[in-house]
């Protein structure tokens, strides 16, 4: 059987100035899952039931990975993990990290802004998708100075900090698995509009939980897990 300190971190590196580096946000994720793996079940529904993973907005691959170390250490849980991401040289970055921790076209990366790109056959497909979203409110004095309009894909939710998550919520519905247990974890900011999303989350037919939160120097981050219930 796995034990927690026996999942590593995945290697990480990358030659892009503008791909978001994992951050205590991105080891937020990490470190709830890693609690949350047990012997035959990962956050409570069975490995045998998990049958495919996103990880929507990969970066440098770092969830994906930790999913596809995941799998190569425990027999049970098998499933086809895909990553995506809008940025091209997030791709390039996170194929080159998958070959940096020993795998070669294990995980199944491609380009998509949120959902548009996806192929039919993945519709009502999986069980676990997980989103780290740009979540700051858009700053016009941060966008002008640094005048790097790809790097903002990182940060930038949108007006309200929320715009992209609500997006990703509302197209989401296709692709997930309702037939099994299934879970949607997000990352979401005090600096963002909390009230707003929430009621748009619940409109949607989600019920939302928060599982942890950590304070940073100017914002709370808050890991968060959907579920569909309204159909
Ligand atoms: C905060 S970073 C998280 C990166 C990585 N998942 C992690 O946890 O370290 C947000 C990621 O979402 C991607 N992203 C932003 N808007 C997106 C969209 N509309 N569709 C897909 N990915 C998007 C960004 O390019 C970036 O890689």
């Amino acid at each position: 059987m796995i034990t927690i300190n026996s999942i590593p971190d995945p290697l990480i590196e990358c030659e892009f100035e503008n791909i978001y580096r994992p951050s205590d946000d991105s080891y937020l994720l990490l470190d709830y899952f890693r609690r949350r793996i047990t012997g035959d079940s990962f956050d409570g529904i069975l490995f045998e039931e998990i049958e495919y993973i996103l990880d929507m907005g990969t970066g440098t691959g770092i969830v994906a990975i930790f999913f596809q170390i995941l799998k190569s250490l425990e027999p049970k849980f098998n499933p086809k993990i895909y990553a995506s991401d809008i940025l091209e040289e997030s791709l390039i970055c996170a194929r080159k990290n998958e070959i940096l921790n020993n795998f070669e076209n294990k995980i199944v990366f491609f380009q998509s802004d949120l959902f548009k790109s996806f192929p039919e056959s993945l519709r009502t497909k999986f069980n676990i998708i997980i989103f780290n979203p740009p979540y700051l409110p858009s700053s016009p004095f941060i966008k002008e100075s640094l005048n790097k309009k790809d790097f903002n894909h990182s940060w930038d939710g949108g007006y309200k900090g929320i715009e992209v998550l609500i997006d990703f919520i509302k197209e989401l519905k296709e692709f997930i698995n309702y037939n099994k247990a299934h879970y949607i974890y997000f990352i979401s900011s005090s600096n963002s509009n909390l009230v707003e999303l929430v009621k748009q989350i619940d409109d949607l037919g989600y019920r939302n939980e928060q599982l942890e939160k950590i304070h940073l120097f100017f914002e709370d981050i808050i890991l968060n897990r959907l579920q569909f219930v309204k159909c």
